[in-house]
């Protein structure tokens, strides 16, 4: 301790890479870095991030977590002390070649701006298990609703509800496949700061509009960012709990007090979700520093802004994802900002950044510390560009149009698409396996998407050299899926196939193993586990609805007998967590020459039937 300061030292070897430390978008193993752990919009200085999560883990299968609100300031590998048992070997930089300004220590370093904090270690064996131990200790992983997990669009902001209807019907009448429409600032009557209220001419008739969405099988998700404009109802509730300083001229309310909390989520509830409106995008709990409240800001629950600051976005999610629990829905929405502990909160991070490799990997970067993010697609130069991002979004936890201001649809490339619609599809036939790898998010707390050092097979394969060229641009899905997105221009690229062989998605054929390999761009860049099965719906527009039956068709890959647990429950309500949830077991073993599929025990029953495909020769 230095008076109200705590320096904490951790051990680290010269083997040893650190992942973690949040969603950053520029770098995936941390060993070099200097960090200021922030919550802010991206870019700019190393740390400050969506989500600055104090939790890291290392390639040794351990996990640390520094649970503290605070910036906190760290190194990872930078700095020497004179007593360190492992220091670099002392070199001359005129004689050798080898000599660097940053040689490497034996140490990883944290300063926080407290005279103490919880340090918590998390086991392994391996670094999947530490991420996972870490996940469970935050509560879990959430469980989206199943039609979460469908395909998501976000309507022109000043759409009006006859528009968006009528956009819902397009996609429906050219077959794009659609769960649920975001409906962007233009659904309140004033916004930044927002009055939380509809506006009586884009939607004079809020419960009928939603009634006729819900009736073509859609749901609603609402923007908002928690700015309380003057002259709203809300603001009069609202203004005895709230800060100091203004954002947008709107009132910043302090969540850390519960009637804050009541108000705020009565009103949601009356204005939203009791009108059956099924999610929130929370925008602007990052900010920018120059509309955001300023660190001398003070609040009424004594929280300082720095605090408030770093847990804002958590405090609303909480919130939110509260008020639905007391409805016993599911929601699923998206979120701005977030921090250590947001695991079991059903939100997906995104943000107004547009570069799709940087996107990537911050999706590997999500895996390392609990949190959700989305790779959202806007608008693009060319057909090849809008393919691949669509590929790359159809393979993450929220696959989103997000047209507020583009005005773009799934079909705004024509000579793209029909592969467009076919990636959509796929997403919406990948829905027990997508829905099955988050309940083990749930209750195993396995990230559904993985960067690479979580993944069995990796940390064996190659020399470290190649394997760290390959940390930031391909990651796996489930357990059996490795995604190589291809980005625009590419003809080809390689991927790293860990040990084991890898077997193509689309034709079954045997791709390599335990290698680096060419893919090229007629290909999409999907590559399966040797004896993994793959359950897939048939293509269709909508997930299914609760209690609607639907055919499964098991695919089964590569020249290993295999076998998975299906997960199932009514996809909408918590009655799982009260135990009414199945989980089966598929398998496929050696008939003589052939193959043959087996289920062990009842069927879930919501499958109507289930067919076994093979998909590699015996
Ligand atoms: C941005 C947000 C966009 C969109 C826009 C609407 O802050 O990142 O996705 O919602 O606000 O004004």
């Amino acid at each position: 301790m230095h008076g109200t300061r705590t320096s904490l030292r951790f051990p680290l070897g010269r083997d040893e890479d650190i992942y973690g430390f949040g969603l950053d978008f520029q770098r995936v193993r941390q060993n070099g870095s200097i960090l200021r752990l922030h919550v802010d919009h991206w870019g700019g200085r190393p740390g400050r991030t969506h989500a600055p999560v104090p939790f890291w883990v290392s390639s040794r299968g351990y996990g640390v977590l520094v649970d503290s609100a605070r910036y906190l300031d760290v190194w990872v590998g930078t700095s020497l002390r004179r007593d360190a048992p492992d220091p670099p070997p002392l070199l001359d930089r005129n004689r050798d070649r080898n000599w660097q300004a940053q040689p490497s220590s034996d140490s990883l370093d944290v300063l926080v701006p407290a005279p103490g904090v919880d340090v918590l270690v998390f086991g392994g064996p391996t670094p999947l298990d530490a991420v996972r131990r870490f996940v469970l200790y935050t509560g879990g992983g959430c469980l989206p609703p199943r039609w979460g997990l469908g395909f998501t669009h976000r309507t022109p902001t000043s759409y009006t509800a006859a528009q968006v209807l009528a956009e819902v019907e397009e996609f429906e009448r050219r077959g794009f496949p659609l769960d649920f429409v975001g409906l962007e600032p233009g659904w309140q009557s004033h916004s930044y700061p927002c009055s939380f209220e509809w506006d009586p001419e884009r939607f004079p008739e809020p419960q009928g509009f939603l009634t006729a969405l819900h009736g073509k099988g859609v749901r609603a998700n609402l923007w908002l960012n928690p700015y309380v404009r003057p002259g709203s109802t809300l603001h009069a509730e609202l203004a005895p709990y709230a800060g100091s300083h203004c954002v947008w001229n709107g009132i910043v309310p302090d969540y850390e007090i519960a009637a804050a909390r009541e108000i705020f989520t009565g009103h949601l509830d009356r204005h939203a979700v009791s009108l059956g409106v099924a999610g929130f995008k929370i925008d602007e709990v990052d900010g920018f520093d120059s509309w955001l409240w300023p660190d001398t800001a003070t609040f009424p629950s004594g929280l300082d802004a720095e605090q408030i600051r770093q847990t804002y976005g958590l405090r609303i999610q909480r919130l939110v994802d509260d008020l639905y629990r007391a409805h016993d829905r599911r929601t699923y929405g998206l979120v701005r900002a977030s921090n250590a502990g947001a695991s079991r909160l059903p939100f997906v991070l995104y943000n107004d950044h547009y570069s799709h490799p940087d996107f990537v990997r911050a999706l590997c970067n999500s895996s390392f510390c609990g949190v959700l993010w989305t790779p959202e697609v806007r608008e693009s130069r060319t057909g090849e560009e809008w393919l691949r991002r669509m590929q790359t979004v159809c393979f993450s936890p929220l696959a989103m149009l997000n047209a507020w201001s583009s005005g773009t649809r799934p079909w705004s490339f024509p000579e793209v698409e029909e592969q467009v619609r076919e990636v959509m599809l796929l997403r919406l036939q990948l829905q027990p396996y997508l829905y099955t790898a988050f309940a083990r998010y749930r209750f195993e707390g396995v990230p559904p998407v993985r960067a690479m050092p979580l993944v069995e097979g990796f940390a064996t394969v190659a020399d470290a050299a190649v394997r760290r060229r390959f940390l930031d641009d391909q990651f796996v899905v489930g357990d059996a899926l490795l995604v190589a997105p291809l980005f625009a221009g590419q003809k080809k690229r390689s991927v790293l196939l860990p040990e084991g062989d890898w077997f193509d998605f689309v034709t079954g054929a045997r791709v390599g193993g335990g290698e680096v390999v060419e893919v090229g761009s007629d290909t999409l860049p999907v590559f399966v586990r040797d004896g993994a099965l793959v359950p897939l719906m048939l293509p269709r527009l909508h997930t299914p609805a609760a209690g609607e039956r639907f055919a499964l068709e098991v695919r089964h890959y590569g020249r290993r007998p295999g076998s998975y647990r299906l997960y199932d429950d009514d996809g909408e309500t918590f009655a799982y967590e009260r135990g009414e949830r199945t989980w089966t077991t598929l398998r496929v073993e050696r008939d003589g020459d052939a193959w043959r599929g087996v289920v062990d025990g009842p069927e879930p029953p919501r499958i109507a039937s289930i067919r076994f495909r093979f998909m590699t020769p015996p």
